[in-house]
């Protein structure tokens, strides 16, 4: 690449990090903590610091959120926030809601979506948010692992709940006006609250604060729970890396019952006292570039396959005054080079990839404005951070050379555990190393280049699926007696789920029954998880012993066919 390749070298301009080197060098986590109010108090709470303290601090009046769904704009203050969140925290500090509880939320992306969160770290209880379009088992799986005693939802969404199978769950609050014969209703219910005394609970930097359930490759989804702690580097992540500033407006398009949606949807920008974007609604390319112009972002956070599905429709980008955006950054899967390309044809801004985890908390392996990008790495390790390519024994393999991606102990939103699975836990360690399930290699200069997964975590759209999940599902099916899923590489999803199954002696193979099995997974469990293919095997392969299925052999052989085919660019 050519010196003057913008790609590599940045635009000029201000930024919040200028010198990575040095503040490599010298730059220490506790330097951050005098930003907090706890810092002199000794009260700590996510939600206070997200949004009461930038009242307290003079900045009510600045737009907090600004919502926005097709024709409908709305927007809300720090003080509304503030009143709504405090509203909401003394209706559950009323109804019984104490430190600690699991509360769970299940609502759109919209105001009462990110309310309710709020509300639930307002009052020290851990709180659960489901992604929106999960069904009936994906829901089941995690309430019941968590022990939810509560839950904030709307009328719609609740006929997915399987309450009666929830033994744990006692109360249910509804954001509807309404009549429910298993749920109250928090518009009526707020009309009869007292909102005296102190909305806030204040708890300590290592309370439980937010639990998401994350996929492997065995198992069912495991509970990653977060402590209030994670907003050091959520703070200083969203300073450094997302760049933002006091009269930015941004747009991160995750809903937050995925981590992306929490991590940096909500408390990265409301800890730097940003105005946040919440689209309401499904992808749709005119609505989003629509929302940009509509309301002016300026830093935008999305995935590559969202980018990639823009690129489809790059005839319409001059139908748009999209001039407002000056930082665009991506996760959740590899970028690859020609969406960097794409970005810097389209908006002349380079798409800056990040790297991190559920369980990680935040970013870890980044793209700096002010530093140079080498096209197909993930960037480099934020300061405060060291990053390393490990071997099974936990020794670093030479620069250049591919093993596990692994990251030194000790960050400030490191997950506080696995709820209820002190092994698993445990697991994700080889010494002081916290190993990602990811391979990679790193250059001379400490960039990453992402390689693969370590074990069979399928991929799609950014979103993390287990195979183990998908199977149980698969074989609840009367036709199905055995199932395996691999995920399929796919030019636009990065990877889609593919499914091999052994069909019962009573059913034969048709497109109706693939059809079938679909729909099951899909109104079951989610859409996301749905097999987008299906291939009916006689036998499926398995270990000689044990009979575990393999489904790197299945992996294997679909990647060849693909090659020989040679009908697909293979992003591995
Ligand atoms: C896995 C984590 C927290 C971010 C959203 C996903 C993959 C994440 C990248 C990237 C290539 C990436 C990894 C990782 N991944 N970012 N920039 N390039 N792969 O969080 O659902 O916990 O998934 O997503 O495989 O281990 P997650």
């Amino acid at each position: 690449m050519s010196q003057s390749n913008p790609i590599l070298h940045p635009r000029k301009g201000i930024h919040n990090l200028e010198k990575y080197e040095e503040t490599y060098e010298q730059f220490k986590w506790d330097s951050v903590h005098p930003h907090f109010s706890w810092f002199k108090t000794d009260k700590v709470n996510m939600a206070y610091e997200c949004i009461d303290r930038h009242v307290e601090d003079g900045y009510g009046e600045k737009e907090a959120l600004v919502y926005i769904n097709g024709t409908t704009k709305e927007s809300l203050t720090f003080s509304e926030l503030k009143r709504r969140t405090d509203e909401w925290a003394h209706l559950l500090k009323s109804q019984g809601v104490k430190k600690g509880d699991r509360v769970f939320t299940f609502l759109p992306k919209n105001q009462e979506g990110y309310i309710a969160i709020l509300a639930v770290i307002k009052v020290g209880a851990i709180v659960g948010p489901l992604f929106e379009a999960f069904m009936e088992d994906a829901i089941y799986d995690r309430m019941y692992d968590c022990e939810a005693s509560v839950l904030l939802t709307n009328a719609e969404l609740l006929e997915r709940v399987p309450v009666d199978k929830l033994p744990e769950l006692h109360s249910i609050y509804i954001t509807d006006d309404l009549d429910h014969p298993i749920a109250q209703s928090i518009p009526r219910l707020l009309k009869e609250t007292s909102f005296e005394g102190e909305a806030v609970q204040w708890v300590g930097l290592n309370d439980g604060m937010i639990i998401h359930y994350t996929s492997g490759s065995t198992g069912k989804p495991k509970g990653v729970l977060h402590a209030h702690r994670v907003m050091i580097q959520q703070f200083q992540t969203g300073k450094w890396v997302l760049d933002l500033r006091e009269d930015d407006v941004y747009w991160c398009t995750a809903h937050p019952g995925w981590v992306t949606g929490s991590s940096y949807g909500i408390f990265a920008p409301w800890l730097n006292r940003t105005t946040v974007v919440v689209h309401g609604g499904r992808f749709k390319a005119d609505e989003w570039f629509q929302a940009i112009e509509d309301t002016g972002v300026t830093v935008w956070y999305s995935a590559p396959t969202a980018f990639r599905l823009l690129m489809n429709d790059t005839d319409k980008i001059k139908n748009f005054n999209l001039s407002s955006l000056r930082h665009i950054l991506s996760v959740g899967e590899p970028l690859n080079p020609e969406v960097i390309t794409w970005g810097l044809d389209a908006f002349n801004i380079r798409i800056h990839d990040t790297w991190w985890m559920t369980e990680t908390g935040a970013q870890l392996i980044v793209n700096l404005p002010t530093a140079a990008i080498k096209p197909g790495s993930m960037g480099r390790a934020l300061p405060g951070i060291t990053a390393g390519i490990i071997d099974l024994e936990g020794n670093e393999v030479k620069r250049g050379e591919f093993g596990l991606l692994a990251i030194k102990k000790g960050w400030p939103s490191m997950m506080k555990e696995i709820w209820k699975n002190e092994e698993k836990y445990q697991s994700y360690f080889i010494n002081d190393w916290y190993v990602s399930g990811d391979l990679a290699r790193m250059d001379e200069e400490g960039y990453v280049f992402f390689q693969g997964r370590n074990d069979d975590m399928i991929n799609s759209s950014g979103e993390r699926i287990g195979p183990f999940e998908v199977e149980s599902k698969l074989i609840e099916h009367p036709a199905v007696v055995e199932a395996g899923v691999i995920g399929k590489p796919d030019p636009l999803r990065g990877e889609i789920v593919k499914a091999f199954i052994v069909l019962t002696d009573a059913y034969t193979e048709s497109e109706e029954l693939l059809k079938d099995i679909q729909t099951f997974v899909r109104f079951k469990l989610a859409a996301h998880a749905m097999p987008r293919e299906i291939e009916v095997l006689e036998e499926l392969p398995k270990t000689p012993i044990s009979g575990k299925i393999l489904r790197r052999i299945l992996k294997a052989q679909e990647i060849e066919k693909l090659e020989q085919g040679d009908r697909y660019h293979v992003p591995l």
